[in-house]
């Protein structure tokens, strides 16, 4: 599999005018992405049955209240260990460099989309390293309380002072989740040709010179490096 190509099948003409492709996902990366959406997304709504009198219909979905609270700590746990591949996966690429301090204060010029203002990005911009480790630190502290306050096998463990203070820090969390991953659908809705990395594992060529030229610069010199070999994605 190559990192660059274009969208042609064999016996096809190649023109130089055709669409470049480049791969940013293995299947891996999208299998893993989606199962960790899918079990955040399920994590939420049984949560919030569970959370307030107003939400209890959402119990129906689960077959009822005792269900979705028996189901409940397994999704998380799903979500967590799901979400520590997608940090094994992701976290070097997430790491904070200095253009990153720069793209941030040009915050007008990227939403008014000047982006001949902003500096050449790698794999991801600061916004979405922002999101990555809001969400690595905030699922670490909803596994930590979750299973302080999962009473079918840790009730013995804690007091109820302790399980109490876990209750409180465990709805912050799942709250502040919720809004930190409402802000990352709206993102990747928001940079229009980003949603088909996640379900068809590539961008366009203009996209990824567009929004992350630094990225591509590398994949580019990597692909002539191996004499066009390996895919990078990742
Ligand atoms: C259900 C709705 C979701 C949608 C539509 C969605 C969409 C996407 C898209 C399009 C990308 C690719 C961004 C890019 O390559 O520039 C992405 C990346 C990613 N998503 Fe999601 N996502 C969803 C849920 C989640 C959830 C629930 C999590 C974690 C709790 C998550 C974690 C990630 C991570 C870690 C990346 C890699 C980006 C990075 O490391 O900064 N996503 N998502």
């Amino acid at each position: 599999m190559s990192t660059m190509h274009q969208d042609v099948e064999p016996g096809d003409a190649v023109h130089p005018g055709d669409p470049v492709r480049v791969d940013r996902y293995t299947t891996g990366a999208r299998i893993n992405h989606w199962i960790t959406a899918a079990s955040l997304v399920l994590l939420a709504l049984s949560g919030l049955a569970l959370f307030h009198p107003s939400l209890y219909f959402l119990a129906d979905l689960f077959g009822g209240g005792q269900s979705a609270r028996a189901i409940h700590p397994w999704i998380g746990a799903v979500l967590f260990f799901s979400f520590c591949g997608m940090f094994i996966r992701f976290w070097r690429a997430n790491l904070w460099e200095p253009n990153d301090t720069v793209w941030m204060r040009r915050l007008r010029d990227v939403l008014a989309a000047h982006d001949e203002n902003l500096p050449e990005l790698g794999r991801y911009n600061a916004g979405q390293k922002v999101v990555f480790w809001a969400m690595s630190i905030l699922i670490i502290v909803l596994i930590a309380s979750g299973v302080l306050i999962w009473d079918q096998y840790f009730s013995q463990y804690t007091t109820l002072e302790q399980k109490q203070l876990a209750v409180l820090v465990h709805s912050a969390a799942a709250v502040t989740v919720i809004c930190v991953w409402i802000v990352h659908v709206y993102a990747a809705i928001w940079v229009r040709g980003t949603i088909p990395a996640m379900v068809k594992g590539y961008v366009t060529g203009g996209w990824a010179w567009r929004y992350h030229r630094r990225w591509l610069r590398d994949l580019v010199a990597g692909s002539r490096d191996r004499n066009s070999g390996a895919t990078s994605a990742g």
